[in-house]
C-alpha cells in the first residue's frame, strides 16, 4: 500500500503489517517491491518487540498481549484532492480489531493519521497505550526541535540530536494544555535542519487535550516515533463494540528542508482544516491591555471612535464585564457569571453592540466559558459541575478551576454561554474564547469510579459544545486563547478562526514567537496586536504585528499625531495586501535565531504580488551586513519595489526603494535591508511589471 510517501507491506508468512519505507515518494513498482518489508507498523505489547508499542490492552482472562494480522484495506476519495487508505487489523485469538486511516492531501503533500480501536469481548477491554501513529525512521542521525516555554514565552525552538533511548514530549496539564510544550515537532535526519534543503517530519497532534510524542532510538538507530493522547494516568475502559477513536497525528515529510514543509502545512490548513481558513479576517481594536478592568460604557465607546478613525474593522471588549453579587473587577472573582455588570454597563452589551454597528464596526466579546472563579454564583449553585477533589483543600490557578465538561448537563451550559450571548445579541460577530487554567484538582464529580477517563471525556466534552456552536452560528469567527499560547492544535482549529499565540505583545519577542508557530500555521491563524508591552517605535511593533492577523490593543489617545497617522496607514496597507499576507506563500528569509536581524516574506500564488519584512532586532557594532536574498519570485519576472508603511513625514533609506529588479537578481544578488539601527524595521511591497 503506498499512501504519499509512505509504503505499506504485509509478510507472506506471519500476516503482519510493515511500514516498508517513508521518505520521497517513489514512482517505480518496480522499484517498491525491492524494498525490505521493514517494522512492524503499528507494534503491539507482549509479543516479540522491546520497545515501546503503539498499543497496548488487557484482556478479559487477564492477557496482556495483542497480536494484530493484517486482513484488508480499502481506498477511496473523500473529496477532491483528499483520498483515504484504511487498514484493517485484528487479533487472530481475541475478538480485537484497529482500523488504521491514513487521509492524504497529495498536492499539499500532508497526511493526517489516526486509528479506531474496537472488540467484542464480554466485558470491557482496558486499553493502556493506543496511539494515533507510530513512524519508523532510518538515519544515520536524528535531530529533533521542540517548541516549549511558558506562559509569555512560548515555542522557543530547541533542536538536540537524539541518541539511544526515549525522549517524550507530553503535557498533563488538561485544558491549558500547550503552556509549556506545544503539540509539534519537527525531526531532521542524517543532519541539523536547514530552512531549503534536508530531509524533515513535522508532526503535530489535533488534540486539545494531554498529548504525547516519544521518540526512540533503538539499539539498530531505528527511530520510532509514537504521537498520540497522552496515556497518562488515562487507561481507558473500551466497552464491547464502543469505537475508540484516537486523535488525528498530522505530518509531511519534505526533501526540501523546513521552509516547503511549513508552506505544505499552512496551505493545507488554509483549504482543509482552520475553520474559515480560505476568508478574510478583521482588523480589531481590543481594550484589554488599554483598559484592562477598569472601563465603563463611556471609556468603551470612546476606544469605538478611536477603532473608527484607525480603521479597523471591528472593537472586542475584552475581560471584567460580566457577573453581579461578584462582579469581575479583578481576576479573583465573577467567572462563571456571564450577565453584564450592571454598574459598569447599565444599558448591557446590546447597548455596545449598537454603538459599534452605528460607527460602522464589529462587536467582538471575551468569554471563559470552561472556568469558574469560587467567588462566583455559578461555583455556589452548582459546586458539583466543577472538577474538583471532594475531600481535599482547592488549590486554583488564576484564582479559578475548570467546569466537568465530561458532564453533559455542563456541556449544556458552557454551549448556552455563546448560545444565550447570540440569541439575546445577535449583532455579536465575534468571540475570544480564553481558558486560562489547567485541569487542577483532579476529580470529576460526574465520571464517579471512571477518573480515568476525565482527561479525555474533558476534550471530548469540549468538543460536543464547539460542535453545536459551529452548527448553529456557522458564520461565527472565534479566537482561541488560553492565557496566551496554551492552546493551538489543528483540532480546535477547526472551530477557531485564529488563536491567540501568546500573552507577550512585546515586538521582539513576538518575532520570535511568530517564528516559532510559523513553522505549522499559516499568517491568518495568528493573532497579533499592537500593544505597549514593549518599547519599540510604534512604527516596528505594528510592522512585526503586521506579519500575523493585525490587531491593537494599546491606548491610541496616548499616541503622538505621528505615530496615530501611522498607524492609519499601515491599516490602509495591510488591508490593502491581505491577500498577500495571509493566503500567500510564506518564506522565512532571515532567522532571528541566527543572527541580530529577522525577515519573512509573503508572495501569492502567481508571485506577480508579494511583501517583504525585514527586522534590525540588536545589531552587533561593525557587523558586516550582506544583502537579503528573496524567494519565491519568477525569475524571469521584473519587479518593482517600493517601501510602504513609512512613519509620516520620513523619506525610504533604503537605495532598492522605486527601483525594478528581475526575480533572478531578487533572489540570487539580492537587496540590502538590513541596518545597523536597533529595532528598525522596513516593509517592501513587491509589485511584478507586467
Ligand atoms: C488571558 C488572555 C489575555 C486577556 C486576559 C483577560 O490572559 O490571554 O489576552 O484576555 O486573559 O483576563
Amino acid at each position: 500500500m503506498c499512501i504519499r510517501d509512505s509504503i505499506y507491506k504485509v509478510d507472506d508468512k506471519n500476516g503482519r503489517l510493515y511500514q516498508s519505507y517513508l521518505g520521497q515518494k517513489l514512482s517505480f513498482d518496480s522499484d517498491i517491491v525491492q524494498l525490505p518489508l521493514g517494522n512492524e507498523a503499528y507494534l503491539t505489547h507482549g509479543m516479540e518487540d522491546y520497545f515501546e508499542p503503539a498499543i497496548r490492552v488487557l484482556h478479559n482472562d487477564g492477557n496482556p498481549s495483542l497480536l494484530l494480522k493484517y486482513i484488508s484495506h480499502e481506498n477511496k476519495q473523500l473529496q477532491p484532492g483528499v483520498d483515504e487508505t484504511v487498514i484493517l487489523l485484528k487479533d487472530d485469538k481475541y475478538p480485537v480489531e484497529v482500523k488504521l486511516h491514513f487521509i492524504a492531501y497529495p498536492k499539499e503533500n500532508i497526511i493526517k493519521e489516526y486509528a479506531e480501536i474496537s472488540h467484542q469481548e464480554k466485558k470491557p477491554v482496558t486499553l493502556y497505550n493506543y496511539a494515533s501513529s507510530l513512524l519508523h525512521l532510518n538515519g544515520s542521525k536524528y535531530f529533533l526541535t521542540e517548541f516549549a516555554g511558558d506562559w509569555a514565552h512560548e515555542v522557543n525552538m530547541k533542536e538536540t540530536e537524539l541518541a539511544f533511548g526515549k525522549k517524550m514530549l507530553d503535557t498533563k496539564l488538561g485544558s491549558r494544555a500547550n503552556m509549556f510544550c506545544s503539540p509539534f515537532f519537527l525531526l531532521a535526519l542524517d543532519r541539523k535542519a536547514e530552512e531549503n534543503a534536508g530531509d524533515v517530519l513535522f508532526g503535530t497532534i489535533g488534540w486539545t487535550g494531554n498529548y504525547r510524542f516519544t521518540f526512540e532510538v533503538d539499539n539498530e538507530n531505528g527511530l520510532r516515533v509514537l504521537s498520540g493522547i497522552n496515556p497518562y494516568a488515562s487507561e481507558y475502559s473500551l466497552k464491547p463494540n464502543e469505537v475508540f477513536r484516537t486523535p488525528e497525528f498530522i505530518f509531511t515529510y519534505s526533501t526540501e528542508g523546513k521552509g516547503k514543509a511549513s508552506r505544505d502545512f499552512q496551505r493545507w490548513a488554509r483549504k482543509y482544516q482552520l475553520k474559515d481558513g480560505e476568508k478574510s479576517r478583521m482588523t480589531l481594536l481590543n481594550n484589554w491591555e488599554a483598559t484592562y478592568f477598569d472601563f465603563n460604557e463611556d471609556k468603551l465607546v470612546n476606544i469605538m471612535d478611536e477603532a473608527v478613525a484607525l480603521g479597523v474593522d471591528m472593537f472586542l471588549l475584552d475581560d471584567g464585564w460580566f457577573a453581579n453579587k461578584y462582579p469581575r473587577s479583578s481576576d479573583h472573582q465573577g467567572l462563571g457569571d456571564w450577565e453584564e455588570t450592571v454598574t459598569k454597563l447599565p444599558n448591557g452589551i446590546g447597548k455596545l453592540v449598537k454603538e459599534a454597528t452605528d460607527r460602522g464596526i464589529k462587536f467582538g466579546l471575551w468569554i471563559e466559558p470552561e472556568m469558574v472563579n469560587p467567588k462566583s454564583e455559578l461555583y455556589e449553585k452548582h459546586k458539583d459541575w466543577v472538577i474538583h477533589l471532594p475531600n481535599r483543600d482547592e488549590y486554583y490557578f488564576r484564582n479559578q478551576m475548570v467546569l466537568d465538561l465530561t458532564n453533559p448537563k455542563v456541556q449544556d451550559y458552557v454551549y448556552g454561554v455563546v448560545d444565550n450571548l447570540m440569541t439575546k445579541y445577535p449583532g455579536i460577530a465575534y468571540f475570544k474564547w480564553d481558558c486560562n487554567s489547567p485541569i487542577t484538582n483532579i476529580y470529576s464529580p460526574y465520571l464517579k469510579d471512571q477518573q480515568s477517563h476525565l482527561y479525555i471525556e474533558y476534550v471530548r466534552g469540549l468538543y460536543n459544545v464547539l460542535e453545536r456552536i459551529k452548527q448553529k452560528y456557522p458564520n461565527l469567527p472565534m479566537m482561541l486563547c488560553s492565557g496566551g499560547g496554551g492552546r493551538c492544535d489543528y483540532e480546535a482549529l477547526k472551530y477557531f478562526t485564529e488563536f491567540w499565540p501568546s500573552d507577550n505583545t512585546d515586538a521582539v519577542e513576538r518575532i520570535f514567537i511568530q517564528w516559532g508557530y510559523s513553522y505549522f500555521f499559516p499568517a491568518k491563524s495568528m493573532a497579533a496586536h499592537v500593544t505597549s508591552w514593549g518599547k519599540q517605535p510604534v512604527k516596528f511593533r505594528t510592522d512585526v504585528a503586521s506579519m500575523c492577523k493585525l490587531g491593537f490593543d494599546i491606548r491610541i489617545h496616548e499616541m503622538s499625531q505621528t505615530d496615530q497617522q501611522y498607524c492609519k496607514e499601515a491599516v490602509a496597507n495591510f488591508k490593502r495586501l491581505d491577500d498577500v499576507i495571509l493566503d500567500g506563500d510564506q518564506y522565512r528569509l532571515q532567522s532571528p535565531y541566527e543572527s541580530q536581524h529577522a525577515a519573512v516574506m509573503y508572495a501569492n500564488d502567481n508571485a506577480d504580488k508579494a511583501v517583504l519584512f525585514a527586522f534590525d532586532i540588536h545589531p552587533r557594532y561593525a557587523e558586516s551586513i550582506q544583502p537579503l536574498r528573496l524567494q519565491g519570485l519568477k525569475e524571469d519576472a521584473r519587479y518593482e519595489l517600493k517601501e510602504i508603511n513609512l512613519v509620516p513625514g520620513t523619506q525610504s533609506r533604503l537605495a532598492c526603494n522605486g527601483k525594478t529588479f528581475s526575480g533572478e537578481f531578487l533572489m540570487n544578488v539580492g537587496i540590502p535591508v538590513f541596518s545597523s539601527r536597533p529595532t528598525n524595521s522596513h516593509v517592501i511591497e513587491i509589485t511584478e511589471v507586467k
